[in-house]
């Protein structure tokens, strides 16, 4: 009897242990952001949303930009990331390393460099008394596949809002409006390249048939950074820069670029580990003479058109538009393809 009655006291023990545990792991964890939607009802952005309850943030991307309108995660920060370019450049490359690539403002380097997909970065930045190096962000890049270009990148901005929208877009030459608010969409002529707004200004995500996806966001250098890096930014500019993160489909073994050659099976990462900020060199190697130029010494690619993306007949100028006309418009006859909106 005495037996039994000490073996209950130790499953209390044990019970209340477990739960004091638990409530120490909810304290220490923020729980997922979550939002309520009313379906069929305006938003705060005006939009209609579709769905109705709450939404939560996944564990996986607790702090992620939720939206009523794709009812849950529209966008989810991946600064954090395999394939990643963010603040002053700083990349993770396909090996997991963290590395700085300095640079030189307003100046164009080779990101990745592969025999199908070239991708160059354009500079931008400032040089402050007494620094022997420029402080540099990736304002714009320039994509070359198959015999297309893409271009995307920032405005220069002065002082930020976010909700004003600073992408300037380019598809082979024509200049492509995407129109305002999360889920609006564009697709090229014969589909080769889908961009959509996830949130209602300054992130996308572009997708290129069969050779990547992207999250691509514009972020200012804010005061604080400012503060802390002695960048001495003023409300002249912000030096508004893109905010990057790649998943690559397609590389090849000899893939090259700051960012690419992190890919290739070959790589031996040549940066010192361990440091507060680990450089990578080869401003030499990387640099380009311009945003559309493939001509950097590391360069791998060739303007070919590859047979895998498959002619849909829709061409620029083709007047048998077999698009859904309910969910898709062409843009005003300038050929830049069309535009989509849900
Ligand atoms: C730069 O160096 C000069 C000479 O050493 C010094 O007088 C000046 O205050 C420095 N400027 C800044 C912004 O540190
Ligand atoms: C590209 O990324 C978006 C956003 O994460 C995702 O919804 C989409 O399914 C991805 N596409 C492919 C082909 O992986």
């Amino acid at each position: 009897m005495a037996m039994k009655k000490y073996k209950y006291q130790l499953l209390l023990v044990c019970i209340s242990v477990t739960l004091v545990l638990q409530a120490a792991v909810v304290v220490g964890s923020k729980p997922p952001k979550d939002k309520h939607c009313k379906a069929d009802k305006p938003g705060d952005d005006g939009y209609l949303s579709h769905c109705a309850g709450t939404i939560k943030c996944p564990e996986s991307c607790p702090d992620c930009h939720l939206s009523c309108k794709f009812c849950g995660m529209a966008h989810c920060p991946k600064c954090d990331k395999v394939g990643s370019v963010c603040q002053d450049p700083r990349f993770i490359g396909g090996d997991g390393q963290i590395f700085y690539f300095h640079g030189y403002k307003d100046s164009d380097f080779c990101l990745v460099s592969d025999k199908g997909l070239h991708i160059n970065a354009h500079f931008i930045g400032k040089r402050t008394a007494n620094r022997t190096r420029d402080f540099t962000w990736v304002q714009a890049l320039g994509i070359l596949f198959d015999t297309h270009k893409f271009y995307v990148g920032s405005k220069r901005v002065g002082k930020w809002d976010s909700s004003v929208d600073q992408f300037v877009l380019y598809f082979d030459g024509y200049s492509i409006s995407l129109p305002s608010g999360e889920g609006s969409k564009w697709v090229s002529p014969n589909r080769e390249i889908s961009i959509v707004r996830v949130e209602n200004a300054n992130y996308l995500n572009v997708e290129i048939t069969g050779l990547l996806n992207s999250s691509i966001g514009i972020v200012p250098v804010t005061k604080e950074d400012s503060r802390v890096h002695k960048y001495e930014i003023t409300d002249a500019d912000c030096f508004a820069h893109l905010e990057l993160n790649f998943d690559f489909f397609k590389l090849t073994d000899s893939v090259s670029g700051v960012l690419g050659q992190s890919y290739a099976p070959s790589f031996v990462n040549p940066v010192k580990k361990g440091v507060p900020m680990p450089l990578m060199g080869g401003e030499k190697k990387f640099m380009a003479s311009s945003i559309f130029t493939p001509d950097c010494e590391a360069a791998q690619f060739k303007a070919i058109h590859h047979s895998s993306i498959v002619d849909t007949g829709l061409g620029r100028n083709s007047k048998r538009l077999g698009m859904p006309s309910a969910v898709c418009s062409s843009n005003g006859g300038k050929g830049s393809g069309f535009v989509c909106k849900r």
